[in-house]
């Protein structure tokens, strides 16, 4: 395990005390090294010594195969996170902070550290600074800010009436307020609507995309709405691991961790089974099913690590699955093979991980006929099948669209609001994994 993973998977430990601690969101951030060498720690800090933790880390960088070095590493995140979670607890409920009045503790307000300095055997510290969102982290650091963090609300704090807002169905966006989420796919069609809608409900969401340049203009897009940094662009290939694993460094460089991973990323290449080309079945399945297990796998690590201090937040990983994964699709048999496959990754991850309070579930929309992969004036199936004659009789584009649209029960295509709200719905629940929910219209019905 290389030093800056190392440090990465403390940051996720680190987030989980916050998380047990307080039951809200907040981001963690790795010092980014402006401080002189070694950096000054600022006198509130909680400093913890990990040394007994790096003995694993040794055996890693000796040990010759990558399994042996995978146990390893697991095992020094979990021994980290035991003295992580030590000294954390001693801070909060034994003693002050030296040179600091003891950690207040009143009904209502509660004191946690704003900056934990790590260090390994007496030196080499590296500092973590803890804030409720990046602007204020970023500020903290900047300013070398080590003032305690007032926290008022938690598990300690006595309940408001009516402070639930997650069980009111008006309010129910609010089970994504200040959540860390990644969307994949998030530049355009149905991962930019989700990211718009997550972002408009107070998360953080980090729009990675294969079209980098859609990305950044759609977080500056957003963030000069929101008035914050609610958006962050990251390029990525999701069928090629090298690069999941640099996007994963990203979200744990700049937030610390993560609470909803949404694979959205996907492609359609039609064509009968008896021309098309293997290419395209290969192309399309690398990305549409390979892909959403690359995804998961780096997803699954970061929140394991996160949860060895926090083993009671849930986190999510939803696949942007198809009506196509639940019935078959004539002459796109690439498309609906990988999306059959997603729902079979999706209930056997979701076996697998719920030992780390990982729920796993697909969302099957029907035909979003309102976004660019339908209407595209140049490039959309809507002009496609117009030119191909694939629908008898059809004159213009409109007509092909309403011969899709007569298809559905509710007369019209699934849209980035219906997404939205099966997004909510599965985040909120806390007793169901492993499902594929269909979003359609009742143009596919459970059989
Ligand atoms: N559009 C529909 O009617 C419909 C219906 C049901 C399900 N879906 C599913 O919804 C998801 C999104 O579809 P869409 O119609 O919005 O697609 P889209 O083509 O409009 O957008 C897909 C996005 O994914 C990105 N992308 C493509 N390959 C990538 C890769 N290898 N790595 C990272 N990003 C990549 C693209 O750059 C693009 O921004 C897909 O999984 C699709 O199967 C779409």
């Amino acid at each position: 395990m290389k030093r800056q993973e190392e440090c990465q998977s403390l940051a996720a430990i680190i987030r989980g005390l916050y998380l047990t601690a307080t039951k809200k969101s907040w981001i963690v951030c790795r010092d980014s090294g402006e401080d002189p060498d070694p950096p000054v720690v600022p006198r509130e800090a909680l400093v913890v010594d990990i040394a007994p933790a790096e003995k694993f880390l040794w055996a890693a960088q000796s040990a010759e195969s990558g399994e042996e070095q995978k146990v390893s590493s697991f095992r020094f995140d979990e021994e980290a996170a035991k003295i992580l979670h030590e000294a954390f607890t001693a801070w909060e409920f034994e003693r002050a902070p030296s040179g600091v009045e003891a950690a207040t503790r009143t009904a209502r307000v509660r004191n946690f550290p704003s900056c934990i300095a790590v260090k390994k055997g007496g030196s080499g510290e590296t500092l973590y600074w803890i804030d409720r969102d990046i602007d204020a982290v970023g500020k903290r650091m900047k300013g070398r800010d080590g003032t305690l963090l007032e926290v008022t609300s938690g598990p300690w704090a006595p309940k408001e009436q009516d402070s639930s807002p997650e069980l009111d169905a008006s309010g129910r966006s609010n089970v994504v307020k200040d959540r860390i989420a990644l969307v994949t796919g998030g530049a355009q069609g149905f991962g930019e609507e989700i990211v718009r809608g997550l972002a408009a409900s107070g998360a953080l969401v980090f729009i990675a995309d294969l079209n980098g340049d859609g990305a950044e203009k759609l977080s500056k897009r957003i963030n000069a709405s929101e008035k914050r940094i609610a958006a962050v662009p990251v390029p990525v290939n999701v069928s090629d691991e090298a690069s999941v694993e640099a996007l994963f460094r990203t979200i744990r460089e700049t937030a610390g961790g993560l609470d909803l991973c949404i694979s959205n990323a996907g492609v359609l290449r039609a064509g009968s089974v008896m021309e098309q080309g293997v290419d395209d079945f290969k192309f399309v399945t690398d990305i549409n099913y390979t892909g959403y297990f690359i995804i998961v796998k780096h997803a699954a690590r970061l929140f394991r690590q996160q949860s060895l201090t926090a083993p009671a937040w849930m986190t999510d990983i939803i696949q942007i699955n198809s009506k196509s994964g639940l019935e078959g699709s004539n002459k796109n048999g690439a498309y609906a093979g990988g999306k059959f496959g997603g729902i079979g990754l999706t209930a056997s991850f979701a076996l697998e991980l719920i030992a780390c309070n990982i729920k796993v579930n697909a969302i099957c929309p029907g035909n979003f006929l309102d976004g660019p992969l339908w209407s595209d004036p140049e490039k959309g199936l809507f002009v496609q099948y117009l030119k191909a004659g694939k629908v008898p009789g059809a004159k213009t584009v409109a007509d092909v669209k309403a011969f899709y649209e007569a298809k559905v029960p509710m007369k019209r295509g699934c849209t980035g609001t219906d997404v939205m709200r099966a997004i909510y719905y599965i985040v909120e629940q806390e007793y169901e994994t492993g499902q594929a929910l269909p979003v359609t219209g009742g143009q596919v019905m459970v059989h």
